[in-house]
């Protein structure tokens, strides 16, 4: 028995940040795709990619770290599967790619998510899709070292094509939101600054909105367990005691959490402008509040703004490099492409890569 696993990477309209915050986020599936081609094998497991990377070993060896970050993502997911069953069958793995990594559109979800799937399949092991979001995610905080949330584990779960969910990472309720977009488009424009998000300071925004929450719950007598929940008059009255970095943090993530309830009412209503307008409200509230940008998507994002064919901008995931989202006219993506790749490697020697966003669905799994 062969299993076909195919796992899309994500794409998020607006709500950057808020998911560890207990807030919204509106995120889709990309049609690019990991696809794991997974079969059993009997004394020794190895996996293989199509970027020439290339790891073997017994998968009932006890869980060493290893020294090749992305080997983590595999060895990870091996032992979180193996707290569920002990003994696991070896296999083979070939993965194939479509999807770039490290540039904000999570790959690395991606990847993990698709041998979640595959791996408890090989080993009739049965999981709902929540239990491979959180075991996906225990493998990036406990074997990556990144905090990160639940958007994309999710998206990739669930996503359905040309749709955003809708999604409360409080409560984990969600809503699919239909998207039409006419004669625009979604354009991602990756910086090649890759990234590697635990590395940055992706972490300290982290732990900086939990230090922000327990002031505030000291200083308003509260017990709110994440910003999202925090009302704006207790922000308000604790704006001193934050100080100015945790208060701008703090004011980010309630202000991007109203960004995306506004977001679902323009995009329900075909207000394209409007969406555009918050895409790079949000952006400017990265940049500036939350900093988590870095010069070249500001750049990106800045040069689109004296176009009147491009509604809305603004840097997508983590941040610290990666790529940026608009929402450009069709007939106008070419020549904007040609205009702002020379640009980028005037400035900064660096290729762009452009790519069309188009929207498909969430993981799905065959035998073949
Ligand atoms: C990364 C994380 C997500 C989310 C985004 C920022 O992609 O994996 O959980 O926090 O950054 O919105």
């Amino acid at each position: 028995m062969k299993i076909k696993v195919t796992s899309p990477g994500r794409v998020n309209l607006i709500g950057e940040h808020t998911d560890y915050n207990g807030g919204y986020v509106l995120p889709c599936a990309l049609d690019l795709t990991i696809d794991l081609f997974f079969e059993k094998k009997s004394n020794e497991s190895y996996v293989n990619t199509d970027l020439g990377y290339s790891m073997s070993f017994d998968v009932n060896t006890a869980f060493k770290k290893s020294d090749n970050h992305w080997e983590n993502y595999v060895l990870g997911a091996i032992n979180e599967l193996k707290q569920i069953k002990s003994e696991l069958s070896n296999f083979s793995c070939s993965i194939k790619s479509t999807l770039p990594s490290g540039a904000g559109i999570s790959s690395s979800s991606a990847l993990v998510c698709g041998l979640i799937k595959g791996l408890s399949r090989l080993n009739e092991i049965k999981l709902k899709n929540s239990d491979i979001i959180n075991l996906s995610r225990n493998v990036e905080h406990k074997y990556i070292g990144l905090l990160g949330g639940i958007m994309d584990q999710f998206t990739i779960l669930n996503a359905k094509k040309n749709m955003a969910i809708l999604l409360n990472c409080e409560n984990l309720e969600s809503k699919f939101i239909n998207l039409e977009f006419k004669e625009y488009k979604l354009l991602l424009l990756d910086t090649n600054v890759k990234h590697n998000l635990a590395n940055t300071d992706y972490n300290q925004r982290v732990s900086e909105c939990k230090e922000s929450v327990q002031l505030i719950n000291s200083l308003c007598n509260k017990n709110y367990s994440n910003l999202s929940q925090v009302n704006k008059s207790d922000l308000s009255l604790s704006e001193d005691k934050l100080g100015e970095t945790l208060y701008k943090r703090a004011s980010y993530v309630l202000n991007e959490n109203q960004r995306v309830i506004n977001s679902v009412e323009f995009l329900e209503n075909n207000k394209l402008k409007e969406f555009g307008q918050l895409m790079y409200e949000s952006h400017f509230g990265l940049k500036n509040d939350y900093e988590v940008s870095c010069k070249e998507l500001d750049f990106l994002v800045e040069y689109t703004m004296k176009y009147d064919e491009i509604l809305g901008s603004r840097m997508m995931g983590g941040g610290f490099g990666g790529c940026t989202l608009s929402l450009i006219k069709d007939s106008f993506i070419i020549e904007f492409i040609e205009l702002i790749k020379k640009e980028y490697f005037s400035k900064f020697k660096r290729k762009l890569n452009p790519i069309i966003a188009n929207l498909d669905q969430g993981i799905q799994m065959s035998l073949i």
